[in-house]
């Protein structure tokens, strides 16, 4: 069943901690968030201690009044189940609670997601106090869903406590049978890591050269993962039987967490936290970094999981940690940006973060859209004029979805193999962040797609073009499911090392690109890494009048061995000049193009162009600076979102009479959009 949000309108709303702010803030504050337009208020994730403040003694009276009183003010609540903060008296009693480093040190009390999944007291303890907030506030007519804990996996997404290594022998049972299994699985004869006893095996631990077994490596991700799904089970399970009317979700995207198994499993929609200004501080590498906008990306993987999703946390302030994270602020105008690119993507609930910047504790700098001093800001006014805006268009906007006809493909195996190995990881990240921006600066909405088990070929066919840039671990099932889109239509572009690993992460003894060689009608024939001091070489590409692309990080000579396969591109020096780098065989109905390198933002926009791509919307001319969505409802009617990235004014012409929604003017010719301005177009 499909996971989405469904909304009747666009639904704004904010974070809001009581805790921190002394009881007479509480019916301003309300008052002043409907005046915002704001419905929504999301509470309570971090609150154990008050909901239990000793072992078994439980108080509901401190939240009873405040969600009271935002009912008062016709204000609806998702509350957090608090587990992501256990309360001090549960850690001092209970230290086997505590996640644990790959050295063997305790985190302790004081931060936050200092816990682990598998200890069976935290997860007695956590279970009780989901069961009792639940069975408080089931009927409550305030509150209307539930987020489990909070960003499970930030922080930290590793565990090694006791616990976790006693659950990992137990997964590792389950899952390989026999000792004689494991060891073949991670191919433990090497460097004689041959196990005879269950007792010895453990999760990772501190190596010479920090270098594990990758097997092993990889196996404990997917132990992670199914851990942090098996904790959040028990309360979704809890929350399901006891509150069945709420709904019930997470907020995240995190690593070693599939996401998209925790939300079909347990979920009614996923939820992500938005922060584009991150890219401030961490902004992504390679030409033409998109900032901000590389949040457009984050935001399609979420919509890979939830067609509608929410934003639970969406920035309105400058980030800060007392310690870390130094971000300027979001300029004027950026907060209302932001909100619209998560709109634009898929959302239709967002709740910023947070209403007032906290005057205590590590996030003092983590700001909010009112300032310490509670007097009107900029911030505060930006959020009127997107509650009035949205209030006027939001029910037309909701349920309608994100339209694309090309999907860039991951899967989790790939991402947390690559972690480890350097020989395909890093690969995947520059090809990646390659094709996102080659789709935004050409003007053709993208989907992430995420292979799955059992997926059909159906899901793929929704897209004229695939991009699945380095799958290492190609299972046959996964190399049949992308033959049959092919086979019936699809365009499907490969990078290189694809195919070379089986689902351990062993090296196939075949040729590469393994079980999609008939597919690509090729095979490799030799290739080499282009070392860090070594000068890339150049390829030639044959369609294109931008002839020479640089063919950097690695390099793979291709042998055509099918007779319909036609070269596109060939190595123009190096030892590998006159091999063929690029490769695009017919298969069925479509084509298939396997190209022996990582892919850059010049040969995306090339092959963008060969695979005959052009943006769905042939009535703007949109510069580059400028992010083009679409949203769509079935009956037709479509929203076309330009997103202005840019500090500087962006012109765009509109060849045809448009309605701009957010002013309800028609516009046509030349339309300036100022410094980080929005346009819908309808
Ligand atoms: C995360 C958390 C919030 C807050 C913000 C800002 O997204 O969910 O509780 O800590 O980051 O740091």
């Amino acid at each position: 069943m499909e996971k989405a949000l469904h909304m009747k309108r666009i639904e704004l709303g904010v974070c809001y901690y009581p805790e921190h702010w002394p009881e007479e803030l509480w019916e301003d504050d309300f008052k002043r968030m409907k005046d915002l337009g704001f419905s929504i208020i999301r509470m309570a994730e971090f609150a154990w201690t008050i909901f239990e403040p000793e072992e078994g003694r439980f108080s509901f009276d401190f939240f009873d009044s405040a969600i009271n009183l935002a009912h008062q003010h016709g204000l609806k609540v998702v509350l957090g189940t608090p587990t992501a903060t256990p309360p001090a008296w549960l850690t001092h009693r209970y230290p086997e609670v505590l996640n644990v480093s790959q050295a063997g040190t305790a985190y302790q009390h004081g931060m936050r997601r200092h816990y682990n999944y598998n200890s069976p007291v935290y997860r007695e303890l956590s279970a009780r106090i989901t069961r009792k907030m639940a069975e408080h506030y089931k009927d409550h007519p305030a509150v209307i869903g539930w987020q489990i804990d909070n960003e499970l996996n930030c922080e930290i997404n590793v565990f090694y406590s006791e616990a976790d290594h006693r659950a990992f022998r137990t997964w590792l049972q389950q899952k390989y049978g026999s000792l004689e299994q494991l060891n073949q699985a991670w191919g433990a004869v090497f460097w004689n890591q041959t196990y005879t006893d269950w007792e010895q095996v453990h999760l990772t631990r501190p190596t010479v050269s920090d270098s594990p077994n990758p097997h092993q490596a990889l196996d404990e991700k997917r132990f992670i993962s199914d851990s942090a799904i098996s904790f959040a089970a028990l309360q979704a399970e809890i929350l399901r039987e006891t509150a069945p009317n709420q709904w019930v979700t997470t907020n995240g995207l995190f690593g070693h967490l599939d996401s998209h198994e925790m939300t079909n499993e347990l979920l009614d929609f996923f939820a992500y936290d938005s922060y584009p200004n991150f890219s401030s501080i961490y902004p992504d590498k390679g030409d033409k970094p998109l900032l901000d906008r590389k949040w457009s990306w984050n935001l399609s993987a979420v919509r890979s999981i939830s067609p509608t999703f929410a934003v639970f946390e969406q920035q309105s302030g400058p980030g800060g940690w007392v310690n870390r994270m130094e971000q300027p602020a979001p300029k004027p105008g950026q907060m209302r940006l932001w909100t619209y690119q998560s709109i634009a993507h898929g959302a239709d609930m967002v709740l910023y973060f947070r209403w007032r910047t906290a005057n205590i504790g590590t996030e003092i700098y983590w700001h909010g859209i009112n300032d310490y001093h509670n007097q009107p800001n900029r911030r505060v006014e930006e959020a009127r004029k997107i509650g009035n805006e949205l209030n006027s268009i939001g029910e037309k906007i909701a349920e309608s979805r994100y339209q694309a006809q090309a999907a860039i493909v991951r899967d989790y195996d790939n991402e947390w193999d690559g972690e480890l190995d350097h020989w395909h990881g890093p690969l995947a990240q520059e090809s990646t962040m390659a094709w996102v921006k080659a789709f935004q600066y050409q003007h053709i909405p993208a989907d992430a797609l995420y292979i799955r088990k059992d997926m059909k070929a159906e899901e793929l066919l929704k897209y004229k073009l695939l991009v699945y840039p380095h799958a290492a671990i190609l299972t046959q099932e996964t190399a049949d499911l992308l033959s049959e889109y092919v086979q019936k239509g699809g365009k499907l572009i490969l990078g290189a090392r694809t195919g070379y690993k089986n689902e351990h992460g062993h090296c196939n003894m075949a040729p590469f690109p393994g079980p999609v060689s008939e597919l690509c009608g090729i095979s490799v024939e030799d290739f080499t890494r282009v070392g860090p001091y070594e000068e890339a070489p150049e390829i030639v590409l044959e369609w294109s009048e931008e002839r020479r692309v640089r063919a950097d990080h690695f390099n793979e000579a291709l042998k055509v061995e099918s007779p319909k396969a036609e070269i596109l591109a060939v190595y123009e020096n190096s030892y590998l000049a006159g091999k063929p780098a690029l490769v695009k065989n017919p298969y069925g109905e479509g084509f298939a193009y396997y190209y022996g390198g990582a892919f850059n933002l010049q040969l995306a926009e090339e092959l963008l162009k060969e695979a005959g791509l052009s943006k769905p919307v042939d009535w703007v001319k949109v510069p580059e600076k400028v992010e083009l969505a679409v949203r769509k409802h079935q009956n037709g009617s479509t929203f076309v979102f330009l997103l202005n990235f840019d500090h500087s004014p962006q012109e765009i012409e509109v060849e045809k009479e448009a309605k701009d929604l957010l002013t309800g003017t028609i516009v046509s010719g030349s339309v300036t959009m100022n410094p980080f301005d929005v346009l819908i177009l309808e």
